[in-house]
């Protein structure tokens, strides 16, 4: 691209998701696409959330490193490109345990118990057992994760504007407590929510597509399981026998279409569809095929790296690097207004 785009700075976003499970296609165009994207305009870190998986996994831990490490390649085949962004594993920069400790001295629990993803959580995952420290200081660990890089933006989902809100008002807070002596203003920015404009991705069933409704379709999945996956979804109930019409409204499968096909697909669907004109499964050809033919893409970019395990690490140990420094950066700060010493202010007065 333009090479001058390079030597301006660029505002910062990070972003973080959680290694709780393999990717799909709802994680793809809801949030991956648009990084994929940011990655060109903004100064990028993201990250693998391990430590937040353990919020809900602490009881069942054994293949959040594999989660983890599925992820990375998942990003790298979804096209973010390592030399355009910072990738790296969160536990791995034990700053965002530092700032997290930090900031939950000043975060009232009343902030905390008020955020809806709690309660809603809770009560959904009541299996889990919930009721830890760990996970009503969820947002608190999740501001640490956003402040120790100071950035303008996090790109997010709607479902994440309450834990963005309270990392504004921790980071307020904090300022009102704290000065910077240096510069006499507020140790952290308020970053603002950059929120993801794509359609939600419907599932195999027509919900939200999500690993706990068990309809999604993997990331890199192999194409012959996406086609059975595809042929055999749901469709509008009215269309019992192939000469009933039926209403692309009522169902998924006009779902995908207007994620995945051409105006003039859509059309064909359209009419098609309320005259009876094709059938199901003529309908869902051209879905099944855009769906493996953007999969083959990935799969085809995750290759080499699978290949050589070592480029991965290579990639997560840079990036990693490159986040601890700007992490230190700021835990030196927040450690001298807070009253901590820190290395330099150790043994002098
Ligand atoms: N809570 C986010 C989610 O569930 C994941 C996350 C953790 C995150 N830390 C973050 C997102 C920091 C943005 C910034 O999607
Ligand atoms: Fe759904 Fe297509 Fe069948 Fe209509 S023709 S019911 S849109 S799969």
């Amino acid at each position: 691209m333009n090479d001058n785009k390079l030597v301006l700075k660029r505002p910062r976003v990070v972003s973080g998701a959680r290694t709780t499970g393999p990717l799909h296609l709802g994680n793809y165009h809801g949030a991956l696409k648009n990084w994929v994207d940011l990655q060109h305009q903004y100064e990028c870190y993201f990250f693998a959330a391990d430590w937040h998986a353990l919020t809900t996994e602490y009881e069942q831990p054994a293949r959040i490193a594999e989660y983890t490490r599925e992820m990375i390649l998942d990003w790298l085949g979804a096209g973010i490109d390592p030399k355009s962004c910072t990738l790296y594993v969160q536990s791995h920069v034990p700053e965002h345990a530092e700032l997290s400790l930090l900031l939950s001295m000043i975060t009232p629990l009343s902030w905390l118990e008020r955020v809806p993803t709690y309660k809603e959580l809770r009560s959904k995952l009541k299996e889990k057992h919930l009721a830890t420290y760990g996970f009503l200081g969820y947002p608190v660990l999740q501001s640490a994760d956003i402040l120790l890089y100071k950035p303008e933006f996090v790109p997010v989902g709607e479902d994440q504007v309450s834990h963005i809100e309270l990392t504004r008002e921790i980071a307020r807070h904090f300022n009102h407590l704290y000065q910077n002596r240096l510069e006499g203003s507020g140790v952290f920015p308020e970053p603002q929510a950059l929120l993801t404009k794509t359609p939600k991705m419907p599932g195999l069933d027509g919900q939200k597509m999500s690993k706990s409704y068990h309809n999604t379709i993997g990331l890199r999945e192999d194409p012959k399981v996406v086609e059975q996956k595809i042929k055999t979804m749901p469709t509008d109930p009215a269309r019992v026998r192939r000469s009933d019409p039926g209403e692309p409204e009522k169902c998924p499968v006009w779902r995908f279409h207007q994620i995945y096909s051409s105006s003039e697909t859509q059309e064909w669907v359209l009419k098609g569809c309320r005259s009876a004109g094709i059938g199901c499964l003529d309908c869902k050809r051209p879905v099944i095929e855009s769906v493996i033919v953007e999969q083959a893409v990935m799969i085809k970019r995750v290759e080499p790296y699978q290949k050589d395990p070592a480029l991965v690490q290579d990639i997560v140990r840079e990036g990693c690097k490159i986040a601890r420094a700007k992490a230190q950066e700021t835990i030196e700060e927040v450690r001298s207004v807070m009253g901590l010493t820190t290395v330099n202010t150790i043994g002098s007065k």
